[in-house]
């Protein structure tokens, strides 16, 4: 064959491969919630800090971040650093290291949970909200529940006792185009309640993820910062221009 002939068969071939995965994608996903989360708001960031040294830290680290930088971006003294996050760290020149020592994690939980500084870019903000809020239970797991958008998961439900345990409810679907049936997700139903309402609940995952998407990218704050900085600078030069502009054809026209 020809080369233009090759070249048509591979982009013809990326094409159905990218139709694939979007037609798969859309079989197992499950209807994400937003996360609406604001790295603007500080509060919602200190308490996501808080969440994550007191619920997340065991487990995973967050090898990017380092206290001192955390403490001025959050609007945190050194003491209250050192009071109220610094819980696995020596100075705060040290970044987010987990308790827990990477030849256990692997032998405790098989995949070792992930630095949690890069998850929510590669992941998504969305995904890791709904991610934490999909836990079932599941009798057959080793840990007792599983979860929606990661089957076979080796986290536990850390949330547990925040959140309550719920069961999932899956509805057999015919199979589209062959026969036979498949289970698909339809809801989940509460089973014990936990010490938070679901409304309380939601706020504290989306403190939590606020806080990862901070972590995720620390400069977008200052960005952010810089940006209105920047719009202000062009509007009053916008302004500046149009005065000058009248004045330069105040004659002419
Ligand atoms: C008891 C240990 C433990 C704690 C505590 C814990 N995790 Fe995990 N986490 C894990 C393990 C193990 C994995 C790897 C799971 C896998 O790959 O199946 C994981 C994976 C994840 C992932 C990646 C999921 C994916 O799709 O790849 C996210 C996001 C996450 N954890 C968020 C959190 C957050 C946020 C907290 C605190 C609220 C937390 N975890 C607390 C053990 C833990």
């Amino acid at each position: 064959m020809d080369r233009s002939g090759s070249f048509v068969k591979v982009l013809l071939s990326m094409l159905l491969l990218a139709c694939a995965s979007t037609l798969a994608a859309k079989d197992s996903a499950i209807e994400m919630l937003p996360a609406n989360n604001n790295v603007g708001d500080t509060a919602s960031l200190q308490r996501g800090a808080r969440n994550f040294m007191n619920y997340c830290s065991g487990c995973h680290s967050a090898k990017y971040v380092r206290f001192n930088r955390m403490g001025r971006d959050l609007g945190l003294t050194e003491d209250q650093l050192i009071e109220n996050l610094m819980f696995n760290a020596e100075t705060p020149h040290d970044t987010i290291q987990r308790t827990m020592r990477d030849d256990d994690a692997t032998r405790w939980f098989g995949n070792p949970p992930p630095d949690l500084s890069v998850v929510p870019r590669s992941r998504g903000i969305n995904y890791v909200f709904n991610f934490l809020q999909s836990f079932y239970v599941d009798p057959d797991s080793p840990t007792g529940v599983d979860n929606i958008l990661l089957h076979g998961t080796s986290m536990p439900n850390i949330l547990w006792e925040l959140q309550g345990y719920q069961k999932a409810i899956f509805v057999e679907h015919a199979v589209e185009g062959g026969g036979g049936t498949e289970l698909v997700f339809e809801r989940f139903e509460p089973i014990s309640e936990g010490s938070m309402s679901a409304d309380e609940f939601q706020s504290f995952v989306r403190d939590t993820v606020n806080f990862l998407d901070y972590m995720s990218e620390p400069v977008q704050l200052r960005r952010r910062a810089i940006g209105i900085w920047v719009l202000m600078f062009l509007g009053v030069f916008l302004i500046l221009a149009v005065m000058l502009k009248k004045q330069i054809w105040k004659d002419i026209s």
